[in-house]
């Protein structure tokens, strides 16, 4: 696989490199200590095309490949992992979900604005007691005709309260088991639609976190997207792709640790020397760069996969665990290597660090990974 990268796809790594270093950076300490993110910002992301990057430009959208996307992923995650969990929701989820499987009345409505960044969308599967087990869901759907009563929970659910368009998975034909569920679009304003307290978090702190509140909801039927029982695969094949953001969210947490390490290793001085000279500290650098080289290629190869219109299921799924791993590894050392500056906010290692758990956590588990990557092997 040649992952030369094309002058366009150098341009937006460099777009959002430049936007992350003058625009997001000033900040970040402050809104991971107050936990606000706001939305001068994230208005300034839409008008740069970073909210619907993958989306056809007839809906509004950037029209531009999956590999883009990862690069600009990488390089707004080595500074603001919050910015670009909403980056990667908004793009890989709610965006990708509407325009393969939304109908046109469906993309007029929603995707346009969605993707231009005019309003920021949530994609709503897990609840109290459906994570990993994402097809226990409670939150029932009922049928009434020409619409559904939509009722229950859905827990952690980023871009909880800033988003407008809530995409919800709900149980219709409880007997029915997973065939039965199916994925409704919701408007935040909605009768009966409650959004819960923000979650306290230990990192990914600009990001809103909320559990929704549904209670006798009233959805149109034209807003289910897709056939009747079609919710639960919708989620599944969604996912497969959100899985490639997140594992660039994760690269770009641990290149963004490293570099801090690297630069930080060739001016502090211990022993009369730079502490790049002592080899303990040269042998983490070294680890670093290479599993993070590692988890690029990974990532690099599921985006070219999904381009390629390839099977992106088992290349995502690693992708996402490998680079996961590596950015809380990267993280952990890059603080070591920092010292004691490592451990305060100033110099942003620690935050990374607390950023980088998340990573192992959402958008499935590396356990559930585990189980995506051996079914896929052993099937084959
Ligand atoms: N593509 C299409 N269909 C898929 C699929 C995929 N990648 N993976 C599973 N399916 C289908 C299966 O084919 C099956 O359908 P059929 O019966 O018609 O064949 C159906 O889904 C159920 O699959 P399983 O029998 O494999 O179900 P399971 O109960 O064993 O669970 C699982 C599978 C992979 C563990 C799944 O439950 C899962 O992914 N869990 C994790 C949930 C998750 O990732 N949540 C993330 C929430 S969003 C989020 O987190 C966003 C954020 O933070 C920013
Ligand atoms: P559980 O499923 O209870 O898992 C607990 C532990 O058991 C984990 O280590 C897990 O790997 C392990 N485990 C469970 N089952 C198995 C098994 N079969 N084999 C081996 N190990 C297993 N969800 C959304 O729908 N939308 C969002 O926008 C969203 N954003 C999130 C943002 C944040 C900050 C957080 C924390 C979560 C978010 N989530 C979101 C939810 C997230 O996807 C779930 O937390 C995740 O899927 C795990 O589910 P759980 O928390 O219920 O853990």
């Amino acid at each position: 696989m040649d992952f030369t990268l094309s002058e366009e796809q150098l341009m937006i790594k460099q777009a959002a490199k430049d936007f992350a270093q003058s625009e997001l950076l000033p900040g970040v300490i402050e809104r991971d200590e107050t936990q606000t993110f706001p939305n001068e910002l994230v208005q300034k992301m839409g008008q740069l095309g970073f909210l619907g990057m993958m989306v056809n430009e007839k809906y509004g959208g950037s029209g531009l490949d999956t590999l883009s996307y990862v690069l600009a992923m990488e390089e707004l995650s080595k500074v603001d992992a919050s910015a670009s969990v909403m980056v990667s929701v908004n793009n890989s989820l709610v965006c990708w979900g509407l325009e393969t499987y939304g109908t046109e009345a469906q993309k007029e409505k929603y995707l346009t604005r969605l993707a231009s960044g005019e309003i920021i969308g949530a994609f709503c599967l897990s609840e109290p007691e459906a994570g990993s087990d994402a097809t226990s869901q409670k939150t029932t759907a009922i049928d009434k005709g020409d619409h559904y009563i939509l009722n229950g929970t859905k827990n952690w659910i980023t871009n909880g309260k800033r988003a407008e368009v809530y995409l919800v998975i709900a149980q219709t034909h409880v007997e029915k088991g997973h065939h039965g569920i199916n994925a409704l679009i919701v408007e935040k304003g909605m009768e009966g639609f409650e959004i819960g307290p923000k979650e306290n978090k230990l990192g990914i702190r600009g990001s809103d976190t909320h559990s929704l509140l549904f209670n006798d909801v009233k959805v149109p039927k034209e807003n289910r997207i897709g056939e009747d029982g079609f919710g639960f695969k919708f989620a599944m094949k969604t996912l497969a792709g959100g899985r490639i953001g997140i594992a660039a969210q994760a690269l770009g947490i641990a290149a963004g640790a490293y570099e801090l390490a690297l630069q930080y290793s060739k001016q502090r001085k211990a022993f009369g020397t730079e502490i790049s000279n002592h080899q303990a500290i040269a042998f983490k650098l070294a680890d670093m760069h290479t599993k993070i080289q590692a988890a690029r290629y990974l990532v690099y190869q599921a985006a070219c996969d999904k381009d390629a219109k390839k099977d992106y299921t088992l290349s995502g799924a690693m992708a996402k665990l490998y680079a996961s791993e590596v950015a809380m590894e990267t993280a952990i050392e890059a603080v070591q290597v920092h010292g004691g500056n490592g451990y305060v906010k100033d110099y942003h290692v620690e935050r990374l660090m607390r950023d980088a758990k998340i990573t192992q956590i959402y958008e499935g588990t590396s356990e559930i990974q585990k189980i995506v990557i051996s079914r896929s092997i052993l099937k084959d």
